[in-house]
C-alpha cells in the first residue's frame, strides 16, 4: 500500500482506542477508486 501512512496510522490509533474501551466511528470519504476499501482491509 502506497502513500497512506498518515491515514493508516490514524485508523490504527482509533482501533487502539476501541480496544481500550473508547468506541469509535470513522467515516472514510473519497472519490471512486481512491482506495477507501483498500485502506479498511489493510
Ligand atoms: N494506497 C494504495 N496503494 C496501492 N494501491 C492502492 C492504494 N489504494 C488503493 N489501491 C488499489 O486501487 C484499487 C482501488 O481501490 P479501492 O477499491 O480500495 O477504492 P475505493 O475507494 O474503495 O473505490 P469505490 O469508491 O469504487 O468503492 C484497488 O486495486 C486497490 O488495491
Ligand atoms: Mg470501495
Amino acid at each position: 500500500m502506497i502513500g497512506r501512512e498518515k491515514e493508516f496510522a490514524d485508523l490504527k490509533e482509533r482501533v487502539d482506542d476501541l480496544l481500550a474501551g473508547r468506541g469509535q466511528i470513522v467515516s472514510i470519504i473519497g472519490e471512486a477508486g481512491v482506495g477507501k476499501s483498500r485502506l479498511v482491509s489493510e
